[in-house]
């Protein structure tokens, strides 16, 4: 992979997106990688968690990569937020494995449809993060008008989008947009204990969570329904078996994660 590193602890990944002399834009090449490496450590049962952070000490992701679309049609750019959903943006929401950013400086445009993409986000204290998509004519494509308004209501949202204004990490915090804000030479050992909590956990129940959390924002779908399912087939897998005889036997679960 030329534009991401992946480093492996244990059952934790850490995704490092590299391509600091751009402040980590997403372009193309960007995207593809991240899309395979989301599969490759989706599948390997071996990856509990995986962490999602930017390389430096400026930014996570300061979006899109411009000069790639400066020069596209309508028809190319309305292509270029169809694959990028679902190669990257759709992919991550629904990934099995649990996905947190880490978010250690600026996280504008595309860098933060990622970041609301993932399952939850920690940010250092220097973060920055905003859609500025209209200071360039366009606006977000990579699902922010969306996953912006789930996360932080839609007058904040509005907002957000129409005055392109960034938002220190602390406002973040705020608007629940982050779940935590530590310095940023913790941000990665902090990401990570919350990560080994996660993998102490049974993997499938988790990937079930994900899919009915996930349910409540898909339209047509009724998500108490999906969650009635997902509960359902829990009974079925031997980690609820390992989970529920620990517990009686009073002692820890050693989840096999099937
Ligand atoms: N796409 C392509 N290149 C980008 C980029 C992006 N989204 N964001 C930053 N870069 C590049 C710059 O062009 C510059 O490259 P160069 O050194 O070859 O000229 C390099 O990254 C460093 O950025 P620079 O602007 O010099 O850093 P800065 O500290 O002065 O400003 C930002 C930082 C984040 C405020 C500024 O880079 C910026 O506004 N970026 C664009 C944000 C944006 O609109 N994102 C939404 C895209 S849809």
């Amino acid at each position: 992979m030329e534009n991401i590193l992946i480093e492996k602890t244990e059952n934790i990944a850490v995704v490092t997106i590299n391509r600091p002399t751009k402040l980590n834009a997403l372009n193309k090449a960007t995207i593809q990688e991240l899309n395979q490496a989301f599969k490759q450590l989706n599948e390997d049962k071996n990856t509990k968690a995986i962490i999602v952070t930017g390389s430096g000490e400026k930014a996570f992701v300061a979006g899109a990569d411009i000069a790639e679309f400066a020069h596209f049609s309508v028809e190319e750019g309305e292509k270029l937020a169809a694959e990028g959903q679902a190669l990257l943006f759709d992919f991550v929401q629904n990934l099995e494995t649990p996905v947190i950013a880490a978010v250690n400086g600026f996280a504008l445009g595309g860098g933060l449809e990622l970041a609301m993409a993932c399952h939850f986000r920690i940010a250092s204290d220097n973060a920055k993060m905003g859609l500025p998509e209209v200071t360039l004519g366009v606006i977000p494509g990579y699902g922010g008008t969306q996953r912006l308004t789930q996360l932080v209501g839609k007058g904040r949202a509005m907002e957000m989008i129409m005055t392109a204004k960034m938002i220190d990490a602390q406002t973040a915090l705020n608007y629940g947009l982050v779940n935590n804000v530590v310095n940023q030479e913790e941000l990665l050992s902090f990401t990570k204990d919350i990560a080994v909590k996660i993998t102490k956990n049974s993997s499938v129940a988790i990937a079930k969570a994900i899919q009915s959390i996930n349910a409540n924002f898909e339209e047509g779908i009724n998500g108490y329904n999906v969650e009635i399912k997902n509960f359902g087939n829990c009974f079925g897998t031997e980690d609820f078996k390992e989970g529920t005889t620990a517990f009686l036997e009073k002692r820890k679960a050693n989840f096999p994660g099937k």
